[in-house]
């Protein structure tokens, strides 16, 4: 896409190297916002920044490190905050996984939004910022193949759920929304879980677990991000993604 709606906007998206934010942030570059790009894959990073441009700002960081959230929203203090960053959990049955192996997704996705959006909370973001958090379908329909990853995705869900509450209740004017995207094989994470589930259950028992229609791409997160950000309609705190755009949850 391409366009201006969001210039003068600083928008910052943790987990740009690839996948998902990576999408995101092309789609946020391209309607006009400084996008700060936060991973920890140097070299990808720097790519992007050759496709973008001074669009993008690279930040090599761990975006689980509180020390890293507080830095950067004192910093920068985006108008559009993304919190995509997300470990890719072992493909494995659930007696396979160890405590660690199984509560990775809480320590790496969970502790991230956590700790971004108390950042954004209490900074306070200026009023008419939008906070979106990556949750997962799997928080619906569970992931049996990925340990705590379900249970994780659920929490972001709420966590950003109370958040938004805690703005309507303090008059912060900051919007909190999270997303649950369909099970994709259009990103590295998606790819090993579709070919985890293709291997246990066929492929057309795979494949519907990513839902009806064409597969969800990074383009697609990318350009839903822009419509929740720039448009009207989207007054609610979470939606599913799937390639056709965004549904509301009941
Ligand atoms: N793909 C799907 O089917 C699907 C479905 C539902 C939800 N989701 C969620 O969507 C989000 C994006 O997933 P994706 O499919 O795009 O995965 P991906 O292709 O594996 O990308 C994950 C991104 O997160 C970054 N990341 C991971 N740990 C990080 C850390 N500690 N600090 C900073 N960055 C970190 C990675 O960058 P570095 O390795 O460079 O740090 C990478 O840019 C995740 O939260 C995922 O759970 C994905």
């Amino acid at each position: 896409m391409s366009g201006n709606e969001l210039s003068g906007t600083t928008a910052l998206v943790t987990g740009a190297s690839r996948g998902f934010g990576r999408g995101i942030a092309t789609a946020l570059a391209g309607a006009g916002a400084q996008v700060i790009g936060v991973a920890r894959d140097r070299g990808a990073l720097e790519e992007l920044r050759g496709e973008l441009g001074g669009s993008f700002t690279a930040v090599v960081a761990d975006a689980a490190d509180p020390m890293v959230a507080g830095a950067l929203v004192d910093r920068w203090r985006p108008g559009v905050l993304v919190l995509n960053a997300g470990a890719t959990p072992l493909p494995r049955p659930i007696q396979h996984h160890t405590w660690e192996t199984f509560s990775r997704n809480w320590d790496v996705d969970v502790a991230h939004v956590f700790h971004w959006t108390r950042e954004a909370l209490l900074s306070p973001l200026a009023p008419g910022s939008t906070v979106v958090t990556l949750s997962s379908g799997a928080a619906l329909f569970g992931s049996p193949f990925s340990g705590g990853y379900a249970g994780a995705k659920a929490t972001i869900r709420w966590l950003t759920a109370y958040a938004a509450e805690e703005s309507t209740r303090a008059g912060l004017g900051i919007r909190f929304v999270s997303l649950l995207p369909q099970l994709t094989p259009e990103t590295a994470l998606g790819a090993v879980f579709a070919a985890a589930y293709a291997a246990r259950d066929g492929a057309a028992a795979a494949s519907s677990r990513g839902g009806a229609g064409p597969a969800l791409t990074p383009e697609n997160a990318g350009q839903a991000v822009i419509d929740l950000v720039t448009g009207n309609a989207y007054d609610r705190d979470a939606y599913v993604l799937a390639s056709a755009g965004l549904r509301p949850l009941p």
